[in-house]
């Protein structure tokens, strides 16, 4: 690092797999970028223009590779063009074949996960992948600077970033849950110690709960010694209340609450259909399956529902390079159609199913919600649970998994489920179906407070000052 280079390089750096902003390439040949949001972007914001901020990610596909080779970029934004083929090996072989598996505790044992050579060569890509970022954030920040590393996809940067700029702050955030040591010690010795000891590069390391941030703790103490003098600390991103409340008004939301409305139908004796809503990205770990035989459960066991109730299923394509993820969304289309045969009839279709990404519809249906279902296998916090009972129009009861992160702040208001019995989640949607207006009211409005106590702005500046003091 040249001198120069690092009095006028970045003071706060941001790096993740996935960036703020990603290409397409036009019919004509033109670029075309597309702006995301969530909370790093609302954090970087909130530092304003004139931080010296820098987010350095990763060109994900060709439209963001042709960019990176026409030099066309964000101010503030650096994307490394990591070879695709070793960017598919460290996000689709490691980082969610393994990593997001090992965390969510996703694997089927007596077959996976196995270890082999392949393994091995793909585990040298992530290794190249995390180094392209070490280096890339060594060579732009300012002496002194703060980095804040993001997740399982760079878990080795804090370490590789820690040799090359001891003079750095180092920062490592996980947005999954952790997993604990009789899960974690799955992975082969040398590489849980890689990933443990990698983490431990970084000054402090941020988890959504505290039940995330003991298990870490507890593989360092079975499998490094400890954690040495890295700090731990705990910030459970909420929802963004301003934003949401905001955008839920806007006229797409409303036109897309009156399609909802026509889809859903209305009961047999003319008043309004009741909704069971979920929201998901088709993850693994969120569960739709076992949510719709708990539906079709409850359909069963409770007759005077038919034709009284729709559940309307959001789930939406995520990671559809994996075969996995590809498979497991078809047997949700194919158990979504399978309960509209079973149930079904001319003015009813029990699941309303989409499978195409769409904000402003998502908002629509978190409007209308009489129940929503968030029941995720093992989730980091699950922000679906905490915009819901925001933007409620009239209260909505909140079914929730105990393996959510988000139930540590939201279990005393919602309906609480384990998500592997489907009996129980039945019984929990009967509940909250019948559950009385007022309360249902009252309980919301507690819900919205402890969704939005801390918001992304916040959530980023607060990990900003503990990296920095
Ligand atoms: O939800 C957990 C999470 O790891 C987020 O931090 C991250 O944005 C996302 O999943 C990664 O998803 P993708 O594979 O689509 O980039």
């Amino acid at each position: 690092m040249a001198s120069t280079q690092a009095e006028q390089g970045a003071r706060v750096l941001v790096a993740s797999n996935r960036g703020p902003v990603s290409y397409e390439v036009r019919q004509d040949g033109s670029l075309r970028a597309k702006r995301g949001g969530g909370g790093l972007v609302s954090g970087l914001s909130a530092i304003g223009p004139d931080a010296d901020a820098l987010w350095v990610c990763s060109a994900l596909g060709d439209g963001d590779r042709e960019a990176v080779r026409r030099g066309v970029g964000e101010p503030g934004v650096r994307m490394l063009d990591v070879p695709a083929d070793v960017h598919a090996d460290a996000y689709n072989g490691i980082a969610n074949s393994v990593l997001w598996f090992v965390h969510h505790m996703l694997y089927q044992t007596p077959l996976e996960p196995v270890f082999d050579a392949e393994f091995r060569r793909q585990w040298a890509s992530y290794e190249t992948f995390n180094r392209a970022f070490a280096e890339a954030l060594a060579e732009e920040a300012a002496e002194g600077a703060a980095v804040m590393v993001q997740d399982y996809h760079l878990t080795l940067v804090p370490g590789m970033l820690r040799e090359l700029r001891p003079d750095l702050r180092i920062g490592h955030f996980s947005h999954t849950p952790w997993a604990p040591p009789e899960y974690f010690r799955m992975l082969p010795d040398d590489i849980a110690r890689q990933v443990l000891n990698g983490m431990l590069g970084a000054d402090r390391l941020g988890f959504l709960t505290r039940r995330w941030a003991d298990a870490f703790t507890a593989c360092c103490e079975r499998f490094t010694g400890g954690i040495g003098k890295t700090r731990i600390g705990v910030h459970g991103l909420g929802a963004d209340a301003e934003f949401l409340r905001g955008r839920a008004h806007e006229a797409d939301v409303d036109e897309r609450m009156a399609a909802l409305r026509e889809e859903i139908g209305t009961a047999p004796d003319g008043g309004a259909r009741r909704t069971i809503v979920r929201v998901d990205r088709t993850e693994l770990s969120k569960n739709i399956v076992r949510g719709l035989l708990a539906y079709r459960q409850l359909l069963k066991d409770r007759p005077e529902w038919r034709e009284r109730v729709a559940h309307v299923a959001f789930a939406y394509p995520s990671r559809q390079d994996l075969a996995v993820y590809r498979d497991y969304t078809a047997e949700v289309r194919r158990l979504a159609e399978e309960i509209n045969e079973e149930y079904g009839t001319d003015g009813w279709t029990p699941v309303v199913l989409h499978v195409k990404d769409d904000f402003a519809r998502s908002l629509a249906a978190y409007r209308l919600a009489d129940v929503a279902l968030v029941n995720p296998i093992r989730d980091g916090m699950n922000l679906v649970a905490k915009e819901v009972p925001v933007v409620s129009d009239e209260g909505c009861a909140l079914v929730l998994s105990r393996e959510a992160g988000a139930h540590e702040e939201l279990g005393e208001d919602a309906v609480t489920v384990n998500p592997y019995d489907v009996v129980d989640t039945a019984r929990a949607l009967h509940e909250a179906l019948t559950m009385a207006p007022e309360e249902r009211a009252e309980r919301t409005k507690r819900l919205a407070a402890a969704a939005t106590a801390l918001p992304p702005a916040q959530w980023f500046l607060d990990q900003l000052e503990a990296l920095n003091g």
